[in-house]
């Protein structure tokens, strides 16, 4: 039930008023000095005084003084005392930088992947900010995406979990409460699926692929009540999300009982004119309101056209009434009537930015989120046997601080630990030498490489023990509007690491990337790997502690590391073809596959080294005799004198059903302590609703029959165990 007080604004408002309240405007409509950085294209909407005194919220104002003062001469003029709502982009930290999103999500650490949302939103609570526009749950396929970076992953269990931490940590149980962000879950739906991998392309998959992958990770934020959904740019079923009513009422309202507030992305109501479903403003705004969109973000389509609409009698002024209750709602719920300011706080920033507890968790994190691909034997380092171990470190990343990544909050470059820096703290600064370390230019320039200084690189580093290449993409290279076709390092960071080679040193690659990048080439010339996404602001101390050993990796993949762009989309939870290809002979010819590159990636979903040797036996599985399910368990052993973390894996296949089922899906994982030779049995309960899909009359449904049951390290290594469940 509303709370009256709500009802009675709502009908003392005018309906101009209220189009306004549905309405979000960057800051400098409210305060011209205020300087701004949007996210897509400008326009001034030639607003009236009276449209901007009654706008509901304000995207991406992030400091206190600036939002105080808007807060304060805004309530002065709105006859109704409402207070704005501010909303930004807190994606993988405010001031503390966490790494990437699709870093985190190789960390399969629920909690502390929880316990960086809450830090993030404490730190971006002291601003004033009400909302984050976040967690981004889109499923990823396609590295050619820019955004890839900015999501838990390819898959939609992994992908859910995670998303429901992130809205936890963010909210936690009341919004209330100091240091708490509402969150907003994006982008609905289905926004990663953009054909080629082009930003803002069309999205055409069918309602079971929809239904299969790419939704479940909105409705578990959904069912975490997370308080705001975003549209997407893109469409669904040929109709662009902000102005699908199929979605945001049949989907999102009834089918999963969403009541809080939905969101168009930045311009994307009046968009879908581009798209052409809409000829004008006007029908735009009718689209949206008909569609049950709530609020519309930098366009101006709702403040201008909804009153006259209703007036013609084409709307029902009850669908404005809705949206402004739940905007109104939310904003009771953050505590606003009573208190406007919030948790502003001018001198929050300086007492909680980047202090040691947040650093700590940052560098936590990032040392679960860096992935070890291969290791020859090279890693940890030791300096053991050499007290003077001298490591020398080439490439654009050995002394770069940009390692935040896109989407960064108010992360500062200078703040961060470089690699280098991070190992002088072991080696100190005389046995650390670096090379070629021009920073790289985004690609936007149109400048793609970085000098070729190889001969330098290769003279400086030659009296040293160990050579790291810190290689990898620009930051801006990745995140929005940044899709790519070239997956490759640059051509002089190839050779670079080819010519390290030749000095006949172990060489240890480390990738710094926003996205999988074709790393076959340079494989053959380095003894080991990690793949350091970008790592955020503790980066440098986090890499170092896992080169020597402090931290034993446990990071996996959370996307596919293709062999080459040509297989993209590769992806592990695929469906078996008619033609399956089994590993026959060339001669045979008519499988599915490639006649040039194989069909698995060259890294698969789950995968990453670590340096204790976990060994897998004993899968058993049995019925549950008493409910419909099962249970699975196995023994897992460190066989190693290293203590480390496995993340034990669990899939299951449904080997026969109405519609085809995907090859194995991620159904459950572990995060397992085991100390040096120590040996666990690890049990996973099986439960009806893990084995239930959805048909082609789209209800959820279980079948009785066999299924497949594996547990192991990665997609690729596991153990099976064939079970008939009834
Ligand atoms: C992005 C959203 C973001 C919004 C507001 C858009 O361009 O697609 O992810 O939340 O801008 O900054």
């Amino acid at each position: 039930m509303a709370k009256q007080f709500i009802l009675d604004l709502i009908k003392a408002m005018t309906l101009e008023e209220k189009a306004a309240q549905l309405t979000q405007l960057s800051p400098n409509y409210f305060d011209e000095k205020t300087s701004v950085t949007l996210t897509g294209p400008y326009r001034n909407f030639d607003l009236t005084k009276e449209m901007i005194q009654n706008a509901g919220s304000v995207l991406g104002c992030v400091d206190a003084e600036t939002y105080c003062k808007i807060q304060d001469a805004y309530l002065k003029k709105n006859r109704h005392h409402i207070p704005l709502l501010f909303m930004a982009d807190i994606i993988h930290g405010m001031k503390t930088i966490f790494p990437i999103p699709l870093a985190i999500g190789g960390s399969f650490d629920l909690k502390l992947c929880e316990e960086s949302a809450q830090i993030a939103a404490k730190e971006a609570s002291v601003t004033g900010l009400h909302v984050t526009f976040s967690p981004m749950a889109d499923l990823v396929r396609d590295p050619r995406w820019g955004r890839v970076m900015e999501s838990p992953g390819e898959d939609p269990y992994l992908n859910s979990e995670m998303t429901r931490a992130m809205v936890r940590g963010y909210q936690g149980k009341d919004l209330k409460e100091p240091g708490r962000l509402a969150a907003c879950v994006k982008h609905f739906a289905a926004y990663g699926a953009g054909d080629g991998g082009r930003e803002y392309n069309t999205v055409d998959l069918s309602r079971g692929m929809l239904k299969e992958y790419y939704l479940p990770a909105y409705r578990a934020a959904v069912e975490e009540n997370v308080a705001l959904i975003m549209t997407s740019f893109n469409t669904i079923e040929r109709v662009p999300s902000t102005g699908n009513p199929w979605l945001l009422r049949e989907v999102l309202r009834k089918e999963w009982g969403f009541r809080g507030v939905t969101i168009s992305d930045f311009n994307s109501l009046d968009e879908i004119i581009n798209h052409s479903i809409a000829t004008d403003s006007k029908e735009a705004a009718k689209k949206g309101i008909v569609s049950g969109l709530d609020i519309e973000m930098m366009s101006a389509c709702y403040v201008t056209c909804l009153p006259e609409l209703v007036r013609t009698g084409e709307i029902k002024e009850e669908w404005i009434d809705e949206a402004v209750l739940r905007i109104l709602e939310l904003k009771d719920q953050l505590g606003l009537f009573e208190n406007p300011y919030k948790d502003a706080d001018h001198s929050g920033a300086e007492r909680i930015w980047l202090c040691e507890k947040h650093r700590k968790a940052a560098r936590k994190l990032a040392g679960e989120s860096a992935v070890l691909l291969k290791n020859n034997n090279v890693l940890p380092l030791s300096k053991a046997n050499k007290k003077d171990l001298k490591i020398g470190i080439a490439g654009p990343f050995a002394e770069s601080k940009q390692v935040l990544g896109g989407w960064a909050g108010q992360g500062e470059n200078k703040d961060a630990i470089s690699l280098a820096d991070g190992i002088r703290t072991v080696l100190g600064n005389d046995n650390v030498v670096t090379a070629m370390t021009q920073e790289l230019q985004e690609r936007l320039t149109g400048f793609l490489d970085v000098k070729d200084e190889t001969k330098e690189a290769v003279k400086a580093l030659k009296d040293c023990d160990i050579i790291l290449a810190a290689v990898g993409e620009h930051p801006g290279d990745s995140g929005e509007a940044a899709s790519k076709t070239y997956l490759r390092l640059s051509k002089n960071q190839e050779k670079l690491i080819h010519e390290l080679k030749e000095l006949s040193k172990p060489v240890i690659v480390i990738v710094f990337a926003g996205r999988p990048m074709e790393i076959e080439p340079i494989l053959d010339d380095c003894d080991a790997l990690i793949y350091g996404w970008f790592l955020g602001t503790e980066m440098g101390n986090a890499l170092t502690d896992l080169l020597f050993g402090k931290v034993n990796p446990s990071g996996r993949l959370s996307i596919s590391i293709p062999h080459t762009v040509g297989q993209i989309p590769v992806y592990y939870n695929c469906f078996q073809t008619g033609r399956p290809y089994q590993g026959m002979s060339p001669q045979e010819r008519f499988a599915s596959r490639y006649i040039d590159c194989e069909n698995s990636p060259l890294y698969p979903f789950g995968y990453g080294l670590s340096y204790s040797n976990f060994v897998y036996s004993n899968l058993s599985v049995w019925t549950d005799p008493e409910k419909r399910g099962a249970r699975a368990s196995v023994l897992v052993k460190n066989c190693s004198d290293r203590d480390g973390t496995v993340v034990v894996q669990l899939y299951i296949r449904d080997i026969t059903a109405s519609v085809v089922r995907p090859v194995k899906e991620l159904k459950g994982f572990q995060r397992i302590w085991l100390t040096a030779g120590e040996q666990k049995e690890i049990s996973f309960k099986i439960t009806e609703e893990m084995l239930k899909y959805y048909n082609n009359k789209e209800e959820f449904i279980f079948e009785a029959g066999e299924f497949e049951i594996m547990i192991g390290d990665n997609s690729e290594q596991l153990l099976k165990e064939k079970i008939i469940i009834q």
